[in-house]
């Protein structure tokens, strides 16, 4: 393998990863926000920011696979004499005297310098606030007086990110700006029916401002070179129509030493419609003075970082584990549960590749990750639970797929994917372990938001079990309907349309015999939850209800979904096997392999150990797992966009990071400690960062959803970070499986699974309102808890019962 350049590393102190060559392989981005304004920064300051919905509410504007990559953003432009130079490089690209980005929790940090000046810029949002922060601070340490013309830059989108990039004939005469004192405001369809506005501010004079793309960039310049900063003139242009922009001009005088902060904020208003003027035409403006006044200060913006700062320090206090290993303690104690919260706040909307326009938020997608962050944010898990519920159809069918802002299912995507009911039992299993809370059982909640239809929660998740009992096929295992968690494998979309969607076109059900070996494993293992729920409130006729179509699922899956080494896929529409020995291509899957294992179907008769053998055998590679192998090598109607992709991407054979863990989990359950980490070690960040940073090219402190599989042009190379469930499926697997620590109704239950070469570790856990210290003495061994000594004595079995308080566990395996 050719040598691998480095562009940063984690600096686990201050939990940030730091970046230290701006031309990383890809952008190499970071979050900001956590309940409604958000951002997309990327380490040379791309990207932009959104309330609430990345499609309906987007505040500025962003290109998408432009050339260069990563063009647009919030800039600053520092003119020093001849000089033009930006703190985060681009897009001048001045070559820099020292470059950093520092992308830490919630914020990041990127500083230049260039001839004796230093420009460093920390970017967040505050908490509770509708608002981007850009903390410029500029510092001369020359020994000569530097005389700095300043500009800032970001250009507006026009609300709806869709249109916006489409709509031109409308676009170009709509937008509208108003400048007062050194405030920007963007007031596009404010005058008819939006009551909605933004602001970019600074908390200084300023000597100009444009507000005019055009005339700032020139028609015939670029971001790299605008018209008005080559200039080192502002022209005070007032948009009308074309493309609003907002730039202040500041002229800095800077003595040897001196250093100066400059605040500025990009904000988001809303106002009540009998208020939204304050004269004819002009935009009332009290909210948003009252919201720079918050922050027009350093100490006030500090103030609020601050905050910020402390609010991350209370998330990512209640797990921490001390193994001794960095790598994998960074991972755990913060960026694996970081990215569980970014991925619960965007869904799967918007990164640097989800462009924010395509999709809501996902009926299966958002229970998965709802185990990701259950634990730091109950609340909030809760009425997610509900919302997502709500959208639920009466037969226990689901809208795939809902929008943020209007909490509606979506119609556009429709539903029919038959696993997405079992997950509402998933998450909601997670939330009452977690919280003990099982009031939400008796929430009333609507189906498909139709006021009037409300039945409990408790009433949705049995209608979710019985939506697959109805829905059984010829083997009595699952009817896969559009498609099960592979939104690829389309069993009854046949399509010949190159302009079709496959994830959208007719679904032929008619007569299928299409059935899913996943969906199986999944019924079983959720199945059993529902069981143990069910009794644990009392109804038990319910548990023996449930109990009898989970023996018979499994039986099914025993007799009609065993190939001899692994578990099939699936049956297609005709009855015919998928995922076999038989098959030509793709004859093992990995999605049944993992959910029939978790499921332990048949680990009596060996299944398990051969499946998981089998994983070894034919889905492994140096990078992960591969869904699939071998990968297809050509398009089959039958089956539909799986075999659309080249061999080794995305669901064809890529390392869908995703269901890796599902297979681990399986190991875990088998006792295969050695395994289970070996697999959890090659798509671990940590373990992936230090190995090949240019291979990989993508983020290394996050997973990213695909890494191209062993069949690819180009093992090992990742794409879509960022936003994939296999935040979530980590987290669950190393905090509950590896380590083990896993929250259960009456209290922690103690079941680590691990490779024999670890050592002894310390989690400390909150749980409700206790404090658990937890020392494992792993011995040597895998799996198996021996003795448990709760603050003093030893107690019977491994759960630790739940009692307010700080308690010390030691535990020997
Ligand atoms: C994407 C989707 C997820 C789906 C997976 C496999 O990650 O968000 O819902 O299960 O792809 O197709
Ligand atoms: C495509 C992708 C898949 C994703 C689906 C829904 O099929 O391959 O990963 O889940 O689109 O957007």
């Amino acid at each position: 393998m050719e040598q691998q350049k480095r562009y940063g590393h984690f600096d686990d102190q201050h939990r940030e990863y730091v970046i230290t060559d701006p031309q990383t392989p890809w952008p190499w981005i970071n979050y900001l926000g956590n309940e409604d304004f958000f951002s997309l920064i990327s380490n040379t300051a791309g990207g932009y920011s959104f309330y609430k919905d990345a499609k309906f509410r987007r505040i500025t504007r962003y290109r998408y696979n432009n050339v260069p990559m990563d063009n647009g953003g919030r800039y600053f432009y520092v003119k020093d004499g001849d000089t033009v130079w930006n703190p985060g490089w681009k897009p001048c690209k001045t070559p820099l005297d020292f470059y950093e980005c520092r992308h830490g929790m919630s914020y990041t940090r990127i500083t230049g310098r260039k001839n004796g000046v230093e420009a460093s810029v920390l970017f967040f949002v505050p908490l509770k606030k509708w608002c981007e922060v850009q903390k410029l601070t500029l510092t001369n340490n020359s020994s000569e007086t530097k005389q700095l013309k300043l500009f800032s830059f970001e250009e507006w989108c026009l609300w709806n990110a869709a249109t916006d990039m489409e709509n031109f004939q409308r676009n170009f005469s709509t937008g509208e700006v108003e400048i007062e004192g050194s405030t920007i405001y963007h007031k596009t369809e404010y005058r008819e029916r939006r009551n909605h506005y933004a602001f970019y501010h600074v908390n200084a004079e300023i000597q100009g401002f444009d507000t005019d793309r055009e005339t700032f960039v020139g028609l015939y310049n670029e971001f790299a070179d605008p018209q008005v900063v080559m200039e080192g003139k502002p022209r005070n242009s007032h948009a009308h129509g074309w493309s609003p922009i907002a730039s202040h001009y500041i002229e800095v005088t800077l003595q040897p030493g001196e250093q100066k902060d400059f605040v500025f904020l990009l904000g988001y208003i809303e106002n009540e419609q009998d208020e939204k003027f304050e004269a004819p035409q002009v935009i009332n403006k009290k909210k948003a003075h009252a919201l720079i006044a918050e922050l027009d200060t350093t100490a006030k913006v500090d103030k609020a970082f601050a905050e910020l700062c402390e609010y991350w320090d209370a998330l990512l206090n209640i797990y921490k584990v001390r193994t001794g290993n960095d790598k994998l303690d960074r991972m755990v104690n913060i960026w694996n549960q970081y990215q569980c919260m970014v991925t619960f706040n965007f869904s799967r909307s918007a990164s640097f590749f989800e462009s924010g326009v395509g999709r809501g938020m996902g009926f299966r997608d958002s229970n998965q990750d709802l185990v990701g962050f259950v634990h730091q944010i109950p609340p909030r898990a809760r009425q997610r639970i509900i919302d997502i519920a709500s959208t639920q159809f009466p037969d226990g069918g689901c809208y795939h797929q809902y929008q943020p802002l209007t909490k509606r299912g979506n119609n556009d995507i429709g539903g029919g994917f038959n696993d997405d009911p079992c997950w509402l039992i998933f998450g909601t299993v997670a939330y009452i372990k977690e919280t003990g809370d099982f009031s939400i059982l008796d929430e009333m909640v609507p189906f498909d938001n139709q006021p009037g239809s409300e039945v409990t929660l408790f009433e949705h998740l049995k209608v979710s079990m019985d939506h697959v009992i109805k829905n059984l096929g010829p083997h009595m295992l699952p009817l896969i309907g559009r498609a099960d968690w592979n939104d690829c494998l389309n069993l009854n979309c046949f399509s010949w349309d190159p302009n079709e969607s496959f994830q959208t076109t007719e679904n032929v059900s008619e007569g299928t015999k299409a059935e899913s070996l996943m969906i199986a494993g999944l019924f079983v293992v959720t199945g059993k939850d529902y069981v143990a729920l069910c009794k644990k409130i009392g109804n038990d006729a319910e548990a023996a209800r449930m109990q009898q179509a989970v023996d018979a699922m499994t039986d099914a899956v025993k007799k009609h979904g065993w190939d001899g080494e692994w578990y099939l896929r699936a049956y297609d529409f005709y009855g015919n096997k998928i995922g076999s020995n038989e098959c030509d291509e793709a004859k093992i899957f990995i999605e049944s392999q993992g959910w029939c294992t978790m499921a332990e179907i048949g680990a009596e008769d060996g299944m398990v150990a051969k499946s998981l053998d089998s994983c070894k055998k034919y889905l492994e590679c140096e990078h992960g797992m591969v869904l699939n192998n071998p990968a297809f090598t050509k398009y089959i109607y039958e089956y539909g966009e799986i075999s659309s992709y080249p061999e080794g991407y995305k669901e064809n054979a890529g390392i869908f990071c995703h269901n890796n863990p599902w297979v681990i989990i399986g190991e875990c359950l088998a006792g295969r400690g050695n395994d289970a980490w070996s697999h959890y070690a090659k798509i671990l960040p940590s373990y992936v960062e230090e190995k090949y940073q240019t291979l990989h090219k993508v983020e290394p402190y996050v997973n990213c959803q695909m890494v191209a599989g062993k069949d690819a042009f180009k093992p090992g190379e990742g794409k879509n970070s960022w936003l994939t469930g296999t935040a979530a499926w980590m987290w669950y697997t190393v905090s509950e499986f590896i380590l083990g620590i896993k929250p259960d109704y009456d209290g922690i239950r103690i079941d680590p699974c691990l490779p024999e070469t670890a050592t002894d570790y310390t989690v400390q856990r909150r749980f409700r309102d206790a404090d658990y210290e937890i020392t494992i003495h792993p011995n040597g061994q895998q799996k198996g808890v021996k003795q448990i000594v709760l603050d003093g004595s030893p107690i019977e079995g491994n759960v630790i019962p739940y009692s307010a308080g700080k308690h010390m566990v030691e535990v020997t395996m």
